[in-house]
């Protein structure tokens, strides 16, 4: 008997499997124009359906059980439909991981094609195949721009060297935070330099650098500092010169406001570091994959000690990460750092067919990034009475408000409207909402979103 997808997923009124097709089918036979004249309506075309619930989630991902739950139904492309069937404009790329959208044809044929062709789901990481080797090579050629592959290979100090067997930015980031404990070791107890609000995993030491368990560590000292602050940055250094063992930041600081971190500053850090013997890590979960480069660090010329991959890496198939660094700074046994399910042959497939659609699109992106957010800006001058500014740079920008209330309820109509949207308004002093549109946005989806934002400006 072959496995039934209804036995298996649906059958809780028998069509959940008709419901996904013709909500698939809609999605794809409706143009853009079409799709979003329609944002925030409930599309009737497709059949109701039920599906399971959320009872045995954790707390804070929704177990209280809600009669209609706005989850996801099906997506494609920008758009989704929830299960009560009402139309979304994916306004943050899924969790911020899809680049290309939901179930982009070029990637889904790439896959199939890959299956055909007998690529492993994953295997053993000791036995690594040949997309997730290429990978490797293709991550090094994107870090060193213009760089001989010969002279790479015996260059130490470049970012010659991938850790591939990861599955999330945490590993890869905590990775990194080893590496450093180890280049530091032996000289006091090692300060790691980090950016306000930072975010770099759900690890222990990645939560201790944003604040939490002091009772924990007792011999690691963190040092905040407020981002695009020299002067705060080069006291920092010159108080703890000897004892650095790190530097972290995010270039756009995507859980704090999407603060773009001026590129003067991080080579101002890069300088510092070099000056006091720190390491320095450029967390890309968020920036990597979102820009005609593929890496941001390459955008801005800038050559950190590490730079931290994931997220878009892949589109959203398959969770995989990675740790681009210099050779020299190679000191872990392979079970130090690792996911056991971090050599997906077929995740980076799909990886390498990302990069490549970011390659061929490359004007296209810088362009409609650009649009995106000069049309913010226009809104926050607009709204200066409401908006503080527009912050962040291309798909990923997002409108500070004055007031955290008036954030909080223009996300709430936002999302009643249709426009999935973040807002960052639960820590003092935040009150900003965000996008990261995946990367097929066009212009005609930009001036239709930055309509609606009016609108709800207007309105509220
Ligand atoms: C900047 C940054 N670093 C690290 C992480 C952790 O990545 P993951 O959730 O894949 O473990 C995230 C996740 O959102 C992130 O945004």
């Amino acid at each position: 008997m072959s496995l039934e997808f209804e036995h298996l997923v649906g059958d809780y009124d028998g069509c959940l499997g008709a419901a996904l097709a013709a909500g698939q089918g809609y999605l794809r036979a409706s143009s853009h124009a079409v799709l979003l004249g329609r944002v925030g309506s409930a599309i009737d075309e497709v059949p109701a359906t039920r599906c399971p619930d959320k009872r045995w989630f954790q707390r804070s991902y929704g177990r209280c059980v809600t009669d209609e739950p706005e989850d996801l139904l099906v997506g494609d492309g920008l758009f989704y439909l929830t299960e009560q069937r009402k139309l979304f404009l994916d306004c943050t790329a899924g969790h911020y991981q899809m680049t290309w959208g939901y179930a982009h044809p070029e990637l889904t044929a790439l896959l199939l094609d890959g299956i055909e062709r007998g690529i492993v789901w994953d295997n053993h990481s000791n036995i690594p195949s040949a997309p997730v080797k290429r990978l490797t090579e293709k991550l090094v050629a994107l870090a060193n721009p213009g760089r001989d592959f010969g002279e790479l290979q015996d260059d130490p100090e470049s970012l010659n060297t991938v850790l591939a067997g990861v599955a999330t930015g945490t590993v890869a980031c905590a990775a990194a935070m080893k590496m450093m404990l180890l280049h530091h070791a032996g000289e006091g107890d090692p300060v790691f330099i980090v950016l306000d609000g930072n975010y770099h995993g759900t690890d222990v030491l990645a939560q201790r650098l944003r604040g939490m368990w002091p009772e924990i560590f007792c011999n690691v000292t963190i040092v905040p500092v407020q981002p695009n602050d020299p002067e705060e940055l080069r006291a920092t250094f010159a108080q703890h010169d000897g004892n650095i063992a790190g530097f972290w930041a995010e270039p756009v600081m995507m859980n704090r406001e999407a603060i773009l971190i001026e590129p003067e500053y991080l080579h101002l850090a890069r300088e510092l570091c070099d000056e006091t013997g720190a390491l320095m890590a450029i967390d890309e979960i968020q920036t990597a994959f979102w820009f005609p480069e593929v890496i941001y660090c390459a955008r801005i010329g800038l050559r950190p000690d590490f730079v931290v991959l994931g997220k878009g890496m892949t589109a959203g198939f398959h969770p995989l990460a990675a740790l681009v660094y210099r050779g020299k700074l190679d000191v872990l046994e392979q079970y130090d750092a690792i996911s056991t399910n971090g050599n997906a042959a077929l995740a980076a497939l799909i990886a390498l067919g990302c990069i490549e659609l970011i390659e061929r699109n490359a004007s296209e992106i810088e362009a409609v990034g650009s649009a995106w957010h000069a049309a913010l800006a226009a809104i926050a001058e607009e709204f200066g009475d409401r908006l503080v500014e527009a912050r962040g740079i291309g798909h990923m920008s997002g409108l500070k408000f004055r007031d955290r209330d008036d954030c909080l309820s223009f996300h709430r109509r936002a999302v009643e409207r249709g426009l999935w949207l973040r807002a960052h308004a639960y820590h003092e002093g935040h009150s900003t909402i965000l996008t990261k549109f995946a990367l097929p946005m066009d212009e005609r989806t930009v001036e239709w979103s930055a309509e609606a934002m009016r609108g709800l400006l207007r309105d509220g």
